[in-house]
């Protein structure tokens, strides 16, 4: 649910409300009505996909319960809404012992090991025949054992080994299609204990969002959805967890069967429906199945199909639905006899490895391809596969020649996720990850504790487009007109090839670019020269240094007045700096090192760049036009359009093409034409050149 600002329309407060109530009766029962309004638009929302209320509604409901929890903080309840995010970080988890184990399931690759389990239960069962059974999708994800007692969800353990597992309630409690509260109608008690199971996934755009963000960062990427989501879950910040978007489908419910005003499901198909009752999440795609037959049409149908869903799925589960045919049949020492799955082919195949390529991102970051034998799998041919990054290099040990195992799971790029070391040829060379850069040809750094080697020269091709945006932006050197298009430009036509380019650029350099006319060319120098005077600190944000965001630039600019002094500064003086870690610091310290970037840094320094503070603070400088919107019309008797601009500009006055009443001054030259009339006829304020200087002078 997006969390908009509230609206100012009030909220009817529903309900009635006696007069003979005390306060605290009112507000103890407003606070309970809006538990339930919010559960019922929190499931409308999540669960059942169709949402009731509007986000601005849920809004000012939600912020009503937190302000009324806050006053009276006796009305929070575990299951109010406001509550599934609220202890601190856990230290770790404990071990708890499962009520009942989690047995896993058999698995059948086709439909004769298929018939196979069939015969084996009919052999036990020889009456029964050709059972009921009841087909679901097997979501790849990891199984949780939820505990709720009165309704309420007490516990939320890890499958672990099936026989202990971890509580990790805290986090579970962050998903939002699991509900705090058993839905009961009014008047129901609801049963004294259930455990709910089902399996916590992440949906794939979730999965891919994670993964650049890590990439970004330079974390080690997970391996697929499965992972990430173990990874989520075992957290020790549910407010992490909470920001990770955790989905759940629920396939099990045990209690007792005399649970008050609740009689247990007596077969597979109803225990799904009933859990749906309860409020979860219940995966639509289930059938009830006659015969092997069926299931095998269910099967071979969501073969296809399962690349459509937005999660993955690797196989479909079959049970046979009536729990009294369950019961009889029991357990293996490791399976329930009762159900099966049936798996869609392993879409892993063996390869071999013909070489290691080297690909630089535009964050730096260097990835090992793996260039291979083309194979078949999963219906593509596959000849590159990603090695991910230095670490998983070193955990593969590849040698070149190894015969590789490659998987491909749903949408996800291919990955060498193993190597058969018995079939290596024995003359076999060890790979080793070059020491620099293959674009750029500088030496790459492996921060400690990082899974990612990087290429930190600024000025490599291959990270220069990435780097030139950031510098161009809003937040840093503030270029405008610079944007993605014109950067990829430049960079293929060598106009620029690092940042300091941009302050060497001359008219006739722009004019026989493609589509740059005299106006635009004249603009974006503006644009750049005007960024000369960017404060130090913007300036040390846009050299782009890993981990140096706004903030640490900031920080790091007001104990280092000068990019001189922050390049001589020892590392454990840039570590002690309240706020920047020694993570920061080594990032920083690598980056000045490099040959490259301390050219650069001279080269700014040549064209004038803030690479010092200047004696006033930036945020203390006088802005003395700043929200004064200016137009320029006629010719000036001293100042160039362009000098005019960039000095309005610069004391924090905006310049536009056209007068409106939304103009504050019009400066006004000679010749001036149509702006001036349209100055007059709207009453605006005109001023000479000499009047604005006169304004500008606070500056
Ligand atoms: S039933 C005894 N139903 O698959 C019953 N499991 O390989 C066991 N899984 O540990 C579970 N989707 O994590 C069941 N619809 C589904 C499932 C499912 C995924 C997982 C579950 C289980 C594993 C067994």
């Amino acid at each position: 649910m997006v969390l908009e600002q509230a609206e100012q329309a009030p909220i009817p407060k529903t309900g009635t409300q006696k007069a003979d109530q005390t306060p605290d009766q009112k507000i103890e029962k407003r606070a309970a009505e809006l538990r339930s309004q919010l559960q019922k638009a929190s499931y409308a929302y999540y669960v059942l996909d169709a949402p009731d209320l509007p986000d601005s509604v849920y809004d000012r409901l939600y912020r009503e319960l937190q302000d009324l929890e806050e006053q009276y903080p006796a009305l929070q309840t575990a299951d109010s809404p406001t509550q599934r995010v609220g202890a601190e970080p856990a230290e770790q988890f404990t071990s708890v012992r499962h009520n009942i184990p989690l047995y896993s399931l058999e698995n059948a690759f086709d439909t004769e090991e298929y018939l196979d389990w069939q015969a084996r239960w009919q052999r036990l069962e020889p009456d029964v025949g050709e059972a009921t059974a009841v087909t679901e999708l097997k979501i790849d994800g990891n199984a949780l054992a939820l505990t709720y007692e009165n309704g309420m969800l007490t516990r939320g353990v890890t499958r672990g080994d099936g026989v202990v597992g971890e509580d990790i309630t805290q986090n579970v409690r962050t998903i939002r299609t699991i509900p705090l509260r058993l839905h009961t109608e009014a008047g129901q008690t609801p049963p004294p204990i259930v455990e709910v199971r089902g399996e916590a996934f992440l949906p794939l755009d979730v999965f891919d969002d994670i993964n650049q963000k890590r990439e970004a960062e330079g974390t080690a990427l997970f391996a697929n959805p499965r992972n990430a989501a173990a990874g989520t879950l075992r957290q020790l910040d549910a407010k992490v967890v909470a920001e990770r978007r955790l989905d759940f489908f629920a396939y099990t419910v045990l209690m007792p069967a005399g649970s008050g005003d609740f009689s247990a499901p007596t077969d597979q198909w109803a225990a799904l429906e009933f859990l749906q009752t309860l409020g979860f999440r219940v995966n639509p795609n289930r059938k009830r199945c006659q015969s092997a037959t069926e299931v095998a049409s269910y099967y071979d149908e969501w073969e296809e199909k399962r690349h459509d869903l937005p999660y993955l799925t690797d196989g479909v589960v079959v049970k046979l639905n009536s729990f009294e045919l369950q019961d009889r049949l029991g357990f293996t020492n490791k399976f329930p006899r009762w159900a099966i799955a049936l798996k869609y082919p392993a879409e892993e195949v063996p390869t071999i490895l013909n070489d290691v390529t080297v690909q630089v991102g535009r964050t730096g970051a260097i990835t090992p391809v793996a260039e291979l034998n083309p194979v078949q799998l999963a219906g593509t041919t596959v000849s590159r596969a990603t090695l991910h990054n230095a670490d998983r290099l070193a955990e593969l040990d590849l040698h070149l020649g190894d015969t590789v195992i490659v998987r491909k799971a749903g949408e996800i790029i291919p990955e060498v996720v193993r190597v058969l070391p018995t079939l290596r040829p024995t003359d076999a060379i060890a790979y080793q990850l070059p020491a620099n850069c293959p674009v750029c040809g500088q030496p790459v750094v492996k921060p400690e504790g990082e899974a990612v080697t990087r290429c930190v020269n600024q000025s490599c091709r291959a990270i220069l487009s990435g780097s030139l945006r950031h510098w161009a932006s809003r937040d840093a050197l503030d270029i405008s007109g610079l944007g993605e298009r014109l950067v990829q430009s430049w960079i293929d036509q060598s106009v620029v090839s690092s940042i300091a380019d941009l302050y060497d650029l001359t008219l006739e350099d722009l004019l026989p670019l493609e589509r740059m006319g005299k106006q635009l060319a004249n603009k974006l120098l503006q644009a750049i020269a005007l960024s000369k005077q960017r404060p130090w600190p913007k300036v040390l944000y846009g050299l782009g240094i890993r981990l140096v965001g706004s903030t640490n630039a900031q920080i790091l600019a007001d104990s280092f007045p000068s990019a001189a002094a922050l390049a001589a500064a020892d590392e454990s003086a840039i570590a002690q700096i309240y706020g920047i870690g020694p993570e920061i610091a080594q990032s920083v310290r690598q980056w000045f090192q490099l040959p490259a970037n301390q050219e650069l840094i001279a080269r700014l320094q040549a064209a004038g760049l803030q690479l010092a503070a200047t004696t006033q603070p930036a945020s203390q400088q006088t802005q003395p036009l700043a929200g004064k919107s200016f137009v320029l019309t006629g010719t000036l008797p001293t100042l160039k359009r362009a000098e005019a601009k960039a000095q309005i500009q610069a004391a924090g006055g905006r310049v536009s093409g056209s007068v409106s009443t939304k103009t504050d001054y019009v400066v006004v030259g000679e010749n001036a034409g149509s702006k001036q009339a349209k100055a007059d006829e709207l009453g605006l304020t005109q001023i000479s050149e000499a009047e604005l200087i006169e304004l500008l002078k606070d500056s």
